[in-house]
């Protein structure tokens, strides 16, 4: 996967070569370049930004920075007309789309085009689904805003150039620039590419993984018995099965109480009898579509 990252300050990715995201650099799985949005700027000052058109605090970044950029790194030709329809809504609707097998990256050889990604607070909540469907992209671009954002329509021209457009937050909190934001959606990309964990299985146990995703069980290692605290007796019976069982029941527990809009969203179709039996005590209603809790 290329990976292209756009920032005023691309020295703070200097940190992606230590690592898990090191080692797949020196194993050939991640290509990772980095931009300095100022050398595409023309001034003395070589200003990225301007103070935004209706009044209010901070500053914007200036679109035509940011084309002169994106048009090199995308090689696009720039131009005044912007017609190809091409929202975000395609990834939307299948973040909330119950059957939503599609793959946007797959359609249309949109793996061979480069996907553009701007980290935004205001934008739809970057999740699992998303990370693992951009793991299967071959170029991501990063462009990281500073100040108070991006001018709105450096997003909306490239779409209408046809390219796949994404802005993302990564949680309900403000940062200082979508530098961190980057740092943390590329991590949640490239560590499902094939190849660059050492032991795949751990992927597929995490918590937000599969439609039926729970928070993970518990983790325990030696020595048993630590300070007064015991591991659960049943982890060391050896026996997989009632171990396995044991796991699930902690991480439905668990969902239950720290995020029980997981729980709302299980089909309960997908769901054996342990797990009705142990959602009911948790206080959940099992029969329809999905769980509800009751009062
Ligand atoms: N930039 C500033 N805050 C952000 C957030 N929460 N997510 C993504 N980009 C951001």
């Amino acid at each position: 996967m290329r990976i292209d990252i756009i920032s005023v300050f691309p020295e703070f990715f200097e940190a992606l070569h230590v690592s898990l995201l090191g080692k797949a650099i020196s194993k050939g799985l991640l290509d990772i370049h980095t931009h300095n949005l100022r050398d595409w700027t023309h001034d003395v000052h070589h200003s990225v930004d301007d103070t935004p058109i209706g009044g209010g605090a901070g500053m914007v970044m200036k679109p035509e920075v940011w084309a002169q950029c994106l048009d090199e790194i995308l090689h696009l030709e720039p131009t005044n007309s912007t017609h190809t329809e091409n929202e975000q809504t395609n990834f939307l609707a299948n973040q909330h789309c119950e059957s939503g097998e599609q793959n946007p990256t797959s359609s249309d050889n949109q793996q061979e085009r480069p996907i553009l990604i701007f980290p935004n607070p205001s934008a739809p909540l970057f999740t699992q689904q998303a990370a693992t469907e951009l793991s299967t992209a071959s170029h991501l671009v990063f462009g990281c805003g500073r100040y108070e954002g991006y001018d709105a329509r450096i997003p909306e021209y490239y779409r209408s150039q046809g390219v796949k457009v994404y802005e993302f937050s990564i949680g309900d909190y403000v940062l200082n620039g979508g530098e961190v934001a980057t740092g943390v959606m590329l991590e949640a990309i490239t560590r499902l590419i094939p190849g660059f964990m050492g032991n795949p299985d751990s992927i597929v146990e995490e918590s937000y993984t599969g439609s039926n995703a729970l928070l993970e069980h518990k983790q325990y290692t030696r020595p048993t018995s630590w300070r007064g605290i015991d591991v659960p007796e049943i982890l060391l019976s050896g026996h997989h099965a009632n171990i396995a069982r044991y796991r699930r029941d902690v991480a439905l527990e668990q969902t239950s109480v720290i995020r029980p809009d997981l729980i709302e969203k299980l089909h309960c179709s997908e769901l054996d009898k342990a797990d009705r039996k142990k959602l009911r005590s948790l206080g959940w209603e099992v029969s329809s579509q999905h769980p509800r809790k009751l009062k």
